[in-house]
């Protein structure tokens, strides 16, 4: 077992090692941002490319503000409002952000993780620190400590801190003001919705838009993503099992025996803190994991979930 204490995850992460820590999305494989060796190590233990930017995580405002040469307005309301919490807000760097963190992007994602064991280490560390999510480039994101000493057979030391509320990563958000109008894009769906950032700015009666934007302004977010051991499959029509198997075999080249269904229905928010559980879970081999797309699941409260899905998909039938 590679579980540490508090005091332990503080002491190694002063020291430049990393450690993996709960957050209330996922956990997060996270080192200190002032240390180039320190983030490095982040990308050579995740097999991570150096063209996906990570997240920098802070307990304050003030520590976000201080890592940036521009701090748009907006995120002040978006942060008094959404922080500490599933929101990660998108600002031109400043020199103290290390452009291995931002992979060579003049902008940094910043977020202040609602985790109280993230806010205690972050905050006994002092200084920020950069934390993809603790699995290996690709694959499904881990939401418990065990999942980490999995991924990386007990190689990374974990902070335990239960299994994680929100189950899928943060929202990440760019914005920008023109002629007194925010253009608001959503580079990543996640734990805070469309619909309760729309609330919010309504009521203020602030002027802006709303859109997700292009797949290519997220480096990272790449097409495959999240996937789990067994191939996962999406279903747009109604097939039978062993037609599901045999298109499967024959589109993939490969012998599977068995299905698995993963239904996705009920409330979003409650898919969404199991749905890389049961990815896991349901992986076995020579299985293939099926899940039968809804009407429903087009909708805006499903993106967060949908989203990933998609991603941990490589085959639509
Ligand atoms: O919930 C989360 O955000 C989790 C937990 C651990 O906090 N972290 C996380 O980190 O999901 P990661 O590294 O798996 O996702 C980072 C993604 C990048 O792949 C990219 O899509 C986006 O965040 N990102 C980060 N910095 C960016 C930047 N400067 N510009 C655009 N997108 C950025
Ligand atoms: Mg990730």
């Amino acid at each position: 077992m590679s579980i540490i204490s508090i005091d332990q995850a503080v002491s190694a992460l002063t020291a430049g090692e990393l450690v993996a820590i709960p957050t209330e999305t996922v956990y997060g494989l996270a080192g200190r941002i002032d240390r180039e060796e320190t983030l490095k190590k982040i990308f050579t233990v995740k097999s991570r490319p150096f063209f996906d930017p990570l997240i920098v995580h802070v307990s304050e405002l003030a520590q976000a503000k201080s890592l940036t040469r521009e701090w748009p307005q907006l995120y002040d309301l978006l942060a008094q409002n959404f922080w500490p919490g599933p929101l990660t807000l998108i600002a031109p760097k400043n020199d103290l952000v290390s452009s291995l963190i931002t992979a060579g992007l003049d902008s940094v994602g910043l977020r202040s993780p609602a985790h109280p064991l993230a806010r205690e280490i972050i905050r006994r560390v002092g200084t920020p620190l950069a934390a993809p999510s603790a699995n290996r480039f690709g694959r499904t994101s881990p939401t418990k400590a065990e999942h980490v000493e999995t991924e990386f057979q007990g190689m990374i030391s974990v902070v335990d801190g239960g299994a994680c509320d929100v189950g899928v990563e943060s929202t990440v958000l760019r914005a920008s003001n023109s002629l007194g109008k925010w253009q608001i894009e959503i580079l990543r769906p996640g734990g805070i919705s469309p619909k309760q950032i729309r609330n919010l700015l309504d009521r203020r009666q602030i002027s802006y838009t709303i859109g997700r934007a292009h797949s290519n302004a997220s480096p990272g977010h790449t097409k495959a993503h999240y996937q789990p051991e067994s191939p996962v499959v999406i279903i747009n029509k109604r097939y039978d099992e062993t037609e599901i198997l045999s298109l499967v075999c024959d589109r993939l080249e490969q012998n599977f025996t068995s299905i698995v269904r993963l239904p996705l229905e009920g409330e979003p928010s409650q898919a969404a803190r199991t749905l890389y559980q049961q990815l896991r879970d349901l992986s076995r081999k020579n299985a293939v994991i099926v899940i039968e797309k809804s009407e429903f699941h087009a909708s805006e409260d499903w993106q967060m979930v949908w989203d990933r899905v998609e991603r941990a998909a490589i085959l639509h039938l």
